[in-house]
């Protein structure tokens, strides 16, 4: 499987060259990206893309993540603070829509999936948003190796920071995670060439016939 190649090229960069990740690929692997799955199907995130110098380097601050300011682009994974009923509402809209049948047809899905939310605190359901960003930052991680362009999942970051800057709070988002992206300086980069580190496979997985 050539997704296995792809998956051990890949490494998290610590140092990227200058030089720049063409749009066009950054379109492929945001169309990725939107492809992830999301429980209920809500993708209840949003992605910023982030190639202004000058942004990226104030977002990258105390960070001792040299990769914010360094890397061509940086995407930014925000989950929605709240799950609103205008949410579920807006998702059996664009259901009906795109599958071509009426708003009333789905009233079972809006029934059980808004009642699921209501059920829940708050914190509860901006807990289970911002674990739909990390199954996105997956698929980016793969639709990048798939490409050949570098990328580094991060958490080390200034999340209060990024919020502040980017205006999330305003947009009912906050900050989770982010991913640079860009090309590996294989001469200055000390884990370009080396091995993989991964337990074995019969430690990781337990079959039960
Ligand atoms: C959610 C998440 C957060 C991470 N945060 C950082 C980070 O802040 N800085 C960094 O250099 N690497 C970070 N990493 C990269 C991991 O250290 C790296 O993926 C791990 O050591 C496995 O190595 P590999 O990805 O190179 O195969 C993060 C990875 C994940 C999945």
């Amino acid at each position: 499987m050539e997704l296995l190649q792809d998956l051990n090229w890949r490494y998290a960069v610590k140092k990227y060259s200058t030089e720049k990740v063409d749009e066009q690929k950054i379109e492929l692997i945001l169309n990725a990206i939107n492809l992830s799955a999301s429980s209920c199907g809500l993708q209840p995130y949003r992605l910023f893309v982030i190639s202004n110098e000058e942004l990226k380097l104030k977002l990258k601050a105390d960070s001792f993540n040299g990769q914010i300011a360094e890397s061509s682009h940086l995407l930014v994974f925000a989950a929605y603070n709240k799950i609103t009923t205008q949410n579920v509402q807006d998702l059996v809209s664009l259901t009906a829509e795109v599958k071509n049948v009426s708003i009333e047809s789905l009233d079972g899905l809006f029934v059980s999936i808004d009642s699921f939310f209501r059920s829940r605190t708050d914190e509860q359901n901006r807990h289970w948003a911002e674990k739909q960003t990390y199954i996105a930052l997956g698929t980016a991680l793969v639709a990048a190796a798939n490409l050949r362009v570098d990328a580094t999942p991060m958490e080390g970051f200034d999340a209060e920071l990024f919020d502040k800057l980017l205006g999330l709070d305003e947009k009912g988002l906050h900050s989770t995670v982010i991913l640079s992206l860009g090309y590996r300086d294989e001469a200055n980069d000390y884990l370009a060439n080396t091995k993989k580190v991964r337990i074995p496979l019969e430690e990781m997985v337990h079959t039960l016939n």
